[in-house]
């Protein structure tokens, strides 16, 4: 085959994840009771990142444990959004590799932007069939995993998605890593310590068991506002 001829896979959208963690590197307290524990600083910093992003993503339980919407954060954001040359609301995604995203999720009763769930051959027919009746796409990305690249590449050619956000929780964002998808990282440190040992961190799966393995980034900001510090690290080359 001629390198003329050879067929280009779609490109990637740029994929940056956005968390905040205590000085302890939890991003929650064990029993996932505390979940938001910035300052208004950090929350504004999160919605100025969505206001840069197509689509915002979350794994199931951070949907249903926060009660996020991925919303916006209302007409100032959004001004910015336009300012930037995006839609005015961001897409939403929901990974949910066995369809057990609960439907009466709160995310689901706000209908401002399209909603889409990534999901598995895993997920029961009868789940998926509940979702499809509050998402406005269901997409199966993989027979028993999902497969992140493909469905990455999807959501450029079939949504638009040139920036995508993920905001966790642990279990998604190591799948990510691991798949050597995350471009960069956006991590505000917190001056807390919640301990624990079971309690959650930025990336909770199997992830990576020998040092030259290990996802690579390197400091490329750092700010202290008031007391907690925002930090930006990106992928080393
Ligand atoms: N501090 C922060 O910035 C921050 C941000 C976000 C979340 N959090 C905290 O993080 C905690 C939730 O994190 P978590 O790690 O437990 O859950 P998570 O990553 O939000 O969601 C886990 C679920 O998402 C789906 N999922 C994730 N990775 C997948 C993969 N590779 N393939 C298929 N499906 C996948 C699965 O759904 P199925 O079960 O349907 O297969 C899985 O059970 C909460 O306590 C939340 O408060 C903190």
């Amino acid at each position: 085959m001629s390198p003329k001829s050879k067929v280009q896979s779609p490109k990637l959208p740029f994929i940056f994840v956005n968390m905040a963690m205590t000085a302890d590197g939890k991003i929650a307290t064990a029993n996932r009771a505390v979940h938001s524990f910035g300052s208004a600083r950090d929350l504004a910093h999160l919605y100025e990142l969505r206001a840069t992003a197509d689509a915002v993503m979350c794994g199931a339980r951070t949907v249903e444990v926060t009660g996020t919407i991925l919303g916006t954060g209302g007409e100032k954001f959004r001004k910015l959004r336009r300012k930037h040359g995006l839609a005015e609301y961001n897409l939403r995604v929901i990974v949910s590799g066995s369809g057990s995203i609960n439907p009466a999720a709160e995310i689901f009763k706000k209908r401002f932007s399209p909603i889409i769930v990534l999901t598995t051959k895993r997920a029961p027919a009868k789940k998926l069939a509940q979702l499809r009746t509050v998402a406005d796409e269901v997409k199966i990305c993989g027979a028993d995993k999902i497969n992140f690249r493909a469905a990455f590449r999807w959501l450029r050619t079939k949504w638009n998605v040139r920036r995508l956000l993920c905001e966790g929780g642990g279990e998604l964002n190591d799948a990510l890593f691991r798949a050597g998808l995350v471009d960069e990282i956006h991590l505000t440190i917190c001056p807390k310590i919640f301990g624990d040992r079971t309690a959650p961190t930025v990336a909770d799966g199997p992830g990576f068991q020998r040092l030259a393995d290990a996802a690579r980034f390197e400091l490329t900001s750092k700010k202290r506002q008031k007391g907690e510090l925002f930090t930006v690290f990106s992928r080393r080359k």
